[in-house]
């Protein structure tokens, strides 16, 4: 696992596009995982923006999202095929028959869930998963306990990750699915490479023990430390209660892989 420290959000956020974008540019049937919630707004604005200025090119590219809620249809504007819609496919040329979300409204979740591992081996892997980080430490909706070998199936969410998405359906958790399929903690850490995003205060004390802590399943995205080549970006605030920050830094301003990023920070 590699930490990169960076100054601002907004910084943590262009390098994460950054790394995205290189990567499309180099294969162009890129499979690419998406992650949705508040973090990844702002990575869906850059790849937007490389998309028509840089003519960064997403049609032969296939996107998996880590998730949807049980119940909603795709056409209600708290589903996560709708995130998607609108912070990223309606901006982008994705070919929408190669986007895929799993279905919540399937008669049978079982059977969908069987059918997105499927989908995801038919395309040979995840190239590149985004994550974000759950309040909870959750990736995915892989709440507390989810099993680290646990593969797409659906879950239900606890009291905190209600509350915290409680305000994408206008704060009414009466509102909201109690139910999300999910990929499981086994099938993200197939993807080749893992990015994690996390930015703000409020996920300073998660990001800790997520990164540096046990590896547990009370913290899901703590299985991230297995994974072969997994690069976790955050912004300063995030970082506060890492313990490495100093090597992490030394990383960034001297890891040659790091060199064409380094010059481009906004601050
Ligand atoms: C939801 C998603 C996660 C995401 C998390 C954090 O729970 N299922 O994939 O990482 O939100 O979202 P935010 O960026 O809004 O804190």
């Amino acid at each position: 696992m590699e930490v990169i420290i960076r100054p601002t959000k907004r910084d943590a956020i262009r390098l994460a596009a950054q790394l995205i974008g290189k990567e499309l540019k180099s294969k162009p049937h890129f499979v690419l995982g998406l992650a949705t919630g508040a973090t990844m707004a702002g990575v869906y604005d850059e790849l937007a923006r490389q998309h028509r200025e840089e003519h960064l090119d997403f049609s032969r590219c296939h996107t998996f999202n880590l998730d949807e809620y049980v119940g909603l249809p795709p056409d209600s504007p708290y589903s996560y095929h709708a995130y998607m819609h609108r912070h990223l496919f309606s901006r982008v040329n994705l070919a929408p028959a190669n986007t895929h979300l799993p279905d919540g409204m399937a008669a049978d979740l079982k059977a969908e869930c069987a059918h997105y591992e499927q989908l995801i081996r038919q395309v040979g892997g995840v190239d590149l998963q985004l994550l974000g980080l759950g309040r909870d430490g959750h990736i995915g909706f892989n709440e507390p306990l989810s099993a680290l070998r646990s593969r797409t199936r659906a879950k239900a969410l606890t009291p905190s990750t209600l509350a915290a998405n409680a305000p994408y359906f206008g704060g009414d958790v009466a509102k909201m699915p109690r139910r999300a399929i999910t990929m499981g903690v086994g099938t993200i850490l197939e993807a080749h490479r893992c990015l994690m995003l996390v930015t703000g205060d409020s996920k300073a004390a998660i990001l800790a023990r997520a990164v540096e802590g046990p590896i547990t399943s009370m913290v899901t995205a703590s299985a991230l430390q297995l994974h072969p080549h997994c690069q976790v970006v955050v912004d300063e605030e995030a970082a506060v209660n890492l313990q490495g920050q100093a090597y992490y830094r030394w990383i960034f301003e001297n890891e040659p892989e790091w060199a064409p990023y380094r010059a481009d920070a906004e601050v």
